[in-house]
């Protein structure tokens, strides 16, 4: 057992975590409690659990929850306060989401590529998160106002 003080969303939280090791997705979605982040596939495919980490797009299935002591971890609830990032304006503007189990992976990445400087067809390409339900269309269209 140890206790881990992570900072998720500009909030300080001590964890009781079992394994230092433990993967973040499962520190932020089990014991702190925000279930936006996704499990998909676990081995860093589909982009369902993306956060950022200090600015930086991370696969939170694969992160272990100790490297993320010290750091700023951003989950899709911590994006902005009223829904007003430009991402998630683009999103709804364009309807993209079917199921949205996906969604907030593609947000969180698309939020990193722009922090990253990127703009409409280069964040695009920056986008590899799977969406069984085919909604690359819409994100073309999304991404293309960013
Ligand atoms: S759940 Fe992490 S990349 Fe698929
Ligand atoms: S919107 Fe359903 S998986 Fe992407």
């Amino acid at each position: 057992m140890a206790t881990l003080q992570l900072n998720v969303n500009g909030q300080n939280y001590a964890v009781n975590v079992s394994n230092p090791d433990m993967p973040l997705l499962w520190v932020i979605r089990d014991l702190i409690g925000l279930t936006g982040t996704k499990y998909g596939c676990g081995i860093e495919v589909c982009g369902a659990c993306t956060v950022l980490i200090d600015g930086q797009r991370e696969h939170a299935c694969v992160f272990d929850a100790s490297s993320a002591v010290g750091k700023k971890v951003v989950t899709i609830e911590g994006l902005s306060a009223d829904s007003s990032h430009p991402a998630q304006k683009a999103w709804v503007a364009n309807q993209v989401p079917q199921c949205g189990y996906c969604q907030s992976g593609v947000i969180m990445t698309v939020a990193g590529a722009m922090k990253a400087g990127h703009h409409g067809s280069e964040i695009l390409s920056e986008v590899k998160n799977l969406c069984v339900c085919g909604t690359y269309q819409r994100i073309r269209q999304a991404a293309a106002m960013l």
